[in-house]
């Protein structure tokens, strides 16, 4: 008899891939779709939820293909956090989802402080500040913006509930996910009702939540036919991307801390109750595993600053090598760039300025500068961006003594030194490199009953591999490069 194979789904910004993972945790097959990202005016950031879809079902077609024979037993599936997926009463898409790194509604974000009675009560209705990336002001920017849209509305989903809707019919969230609409009461684990009416919305719009590695719903005889798969094949709950990719890594425990290089830039600390930043300079949201939290940092342009410099300033360089040898140019450039810094923030920043109205720059240039330099300070730049955030979770006595990788930055010997050098602790990764699919793909084995929970999963599946500690001279070299990065940012966020 074959062996049984669990499905990960992760709907990203720039991709949606699949893996199959069987129950020893090997990944026997990924696939992965390209998907765009329409700006159609600075600081906006839209995608049409439709085309989630036909990536997940071409990616998922993919492996279903290179594996005629596997029995795919679950599905799980992980998805870009807060960007909302508005749907008419025949559960067809009113307009395009507005981002996660959308930064149109700071007027909406104003409104909600005054309608909740101020920020107090927003943490304690629902654990986090109201910031413009969150799926609530998107809901009220439709009511004020486009008004004939709204009359339309008749759900909210998340990117990767909307995949859900399309693969099994069923509407329906987890409270990962949830937690980031800022409709969501993490600490009680139920929709806000004091938000919801407070903003005057109706519960009604939102969808049932269920378990992370509950089955919530059935493949389709239509959707079947799309993708390859049997129908009938349950689909878990899944998660929040973050929360995926901590559990793909193996950190759902308090005492663990993860940072992720993905379009954004992550650190994440699981926390054993909804712990709150004082300031609300990170955001508060439930993990996969159930009784887990985590306190969260957010570099809205991580992986996306440096996909942004290099197809505007590497195009020339094969597609295929653009990365590594922009990398190449860098490495031999001393830490500091020799004078230059680069403030990622091309679509604001959450973490620490939470501020929308931010945007990018680099300091310092001069004519003996080459593109070398630039690469360098816009690697070192995300590395620094992602510091504020290591700070603020030491701050709150959320770092540990080492800290695990994911993404794009775990994968680069080079990015893993930076990470260890600018953030002054050992870093380290596991043996698997699928983030957010590889976390989906253990909820649907635990789903699945192959489990008995998360941890179970994590123990029997991931090792950890040996540990980058920082080189001692350029850890003391980067601290007042850190402070030069500071103050340029301080300065240029005023
Ligand atoms: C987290 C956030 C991003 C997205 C990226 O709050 O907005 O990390 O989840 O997909």
């Amino acid at each position: 008899m074959l062996a049984d194979l669990f499905l990960g789904l992760d709907v990203g910004t720039s991709s949606v891939k699949a893996i199959l993972v069987s129950a020893n945790g090997d990944a026997e097959a990924a696939a992965s779709q390209p998907v765009t990202l329409q700006t159609p005016e600075p600081g906006w950031a839209e995608q049409d939820p439709e085309t989630w879809w036909t990536a997940g079902v071409a990616a998922i077609r993919a492996l279903v293909t290179k594996h005629p024979r596997a029995r795919i037993a679950s599905v799980g599936i992980s998805g870009q956090m807060h960007s909302s997926v508005f749907l008419d009463k025949s559960q067809g898409v009113i307009r395009p989802a507005l981002l996660w790194c959308d930064g149109r509604t700071t007027a909406e974000c104003r409104e909600i402080e005054t309608r909740a009675g101020g920020e107090a009560n927003l943490r304690a209705w629902v654990c986090n500040a109201a910031l413009e990336g969150f799926t609530l002001p998107k809901v009220l920017w439709l009511r004020n913006h486009e008004p004939a849209a709204f009359a339309r509305l008749a759900t909210v989903l998340l990117a990767k509930d909307f995949v859900r809707l399309r693969l099994t019919g069923t509407m329906a969230t987890e409270p990962s996910d949830a937690s980031g609409t800022l409709m969501f009461d993490p600490a009680r684990l139920r929709w806000s009702r004091e938000m919801l009416d407070a903003v005057g919305l109706a519960a009604s719009l939102l969808p049932d939540v269920g378990g992370s590695a509950e089955v919530l719903g059935r493949v389709t005889e239509t959707a079947a036919k799309r993708t390859g798969l049997a129908a009938g094949t349950p689909v878990v709950g899944g998660g929040a991307d973050n929360a995926c990719g901590a559990a793909g890594v193996g950190a759902i425990t308090p005492g663990e801390a993860v940072s992720s290089w993905g379009t954004s830039g992550t650190v994440l600390a699981p926390t054993a109750e909804p712990r709150v930043d004082p300031r609300l300079r990170a955001h508060t949201f439930c993990h996969v595993a159930p009784g887990v939290w985590y306190v969260m940092g957010v570099v809205l342009s991580a992986g996306g600053a440096f996909a942004w410099y290099r197809d505007q300033c590497a195009r020339e360089l094969p597609q295929e090598q653009r990365d590594d040898l922009l990398v190449a140019e860098a490495a031999p450039i001393p830490p500091g760039a020799e004078g230059v810094t680069f403030l990622p923030y091309l679509q604001g920043e959450r973490t620490p300025h939470r501020d929308a109205a931010l945007r990018a720059a680099f300091v310092g240039l001069s004519l003996a500068h080459s593109r070398g330099h630039m690469t360098r300070a816009v690697l070192e730049g995300v590395c620094f961006a992602l510091r504020d955030s290591v700070t603020i979770l030491k701050e709150l006595d959320l770092m540990p003594g080492t800290l695990l990788l994911t993404g794009g930055g775990a994968k680069s010997a080079f990015i893993r030194q930076l990470q260890a050098d600018i953030f002054g602790v050992p870093v380290t990764t596991v043996n698997r490199e699928e983030g957010g699919a590889y976390g989906a793909a253990l909820l649907a084995a635990v789903g699945a009953g192959v489990f008995p929970d998360l941890q179970a999963a994590v123990r029997r599946t991931l090792t950890r591999q040996p540990l980058t500690s920082p080189n001692s001279a350029t850890q003391r070299a980067y601290e007042p490069l850190y402070e030069r990065f500071r103050a340029a940012s301080v300065h240029w966020s005023r």
